[in-house]
């Protein structure tokens, strides 16, 4: 399954199955983290078999089940931390999600499970393993109120098309795009989880666009 194809099934899953992640999802996805970690410079770490992270109240009542596998997005405490674990956590869900996995972006998962090495902040847990459902469908925003489409370029509605697939804290689709001579620009409030809904929604764009299309405006 390509990544465009895993973005328009992927849904959050909160509610898993007793069975142990498989040997061969394990190597992969650790694979993947890997290979995310020497790119951006994180420590982000897959953690198995482990209850209390997405076992706490909370998430109970939201409905988390089963839950014990995820992945603990780690790295530098500074201030592109968020941003970064949103664009590449994004990409080890579609990965997941490729793999016939389930997963759910979680801020409220209990973060003392995990050890974190000195200069580091665990920014958000993502559950992983095997759906006792598919998700559903969120609602959407109206587009206009994520991008100005008229006379927009393909490869702009394309990235938009995309974005609109993307999941966000509360489903609130923060993050809203214009584009100029081929920049494109993001607007959002700043706060701490809007920093990762951007880092999800601009990698859901580029993806959608295509990279080579467009370049990043300097923010
Ligand atoms: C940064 C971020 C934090 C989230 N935190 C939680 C959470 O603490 N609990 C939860 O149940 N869902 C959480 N979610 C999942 C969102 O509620 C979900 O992505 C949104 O409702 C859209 O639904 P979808 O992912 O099925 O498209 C989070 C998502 C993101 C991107």
């Amino acid at each position: 399954m390509d990544e465009m194809q895993a973005a328009r099934e992927r849904h959050s899953v909160r509610k898993y199955t007793t069975e142990p992640l498989s040997e061969e999802h394990i190597k992969a996805l650790n694979e993947a983290i890997a290979q995310v970690n020497s790119e951006a410079g994180l420590n982000a770490r897959l953690v198995t078999d482990e209850p209390k992270g997405f076992g706490n109240l909370i998430l109970k009542t939201i409905g988390f089940r089963n839950c014990v596998n995820y992945i603990a997005m780690i790295g530098p405490n500074d201030d592109s931390l968020n941003e970064k674990c949103g664009y590449y956590g994004e990409r080890l869900v579609l990965l997941a999600q490729s793999l016939g996995l389930r997963t759910c972006w979680a801020l409220l998962c209990s973060k003392k499970q995990v050890e974190v090495g000195e200069g580091e902040r665990f920014s958000i847990g993502i559950s992983v393993g095997y759906g006792e459902d598919d998700g559903f469908q969120h609602k959407d925003k109206p587009v206009e109120e994520i991008a100005d489409l008229t006379d927009a370029p393909e490869w702009f509605r394309k990235g938009i098309e995309c974005v609109m697939l993307a999941p966000s804290g509360r489903n609130k689709q923060p993050i809203s795009f214009s584009q100029k001579d081929g920049k494109v620009s993001v607007h959002y409030k700043i706060g701490n989880l809007t920093r990762i809904d951007c880092g999800i929604a601009k990698y859901h764009f580029e993806l959608g666009a295509g990279k080579d299309n467009f370049e990043w405006a300097s923010e």
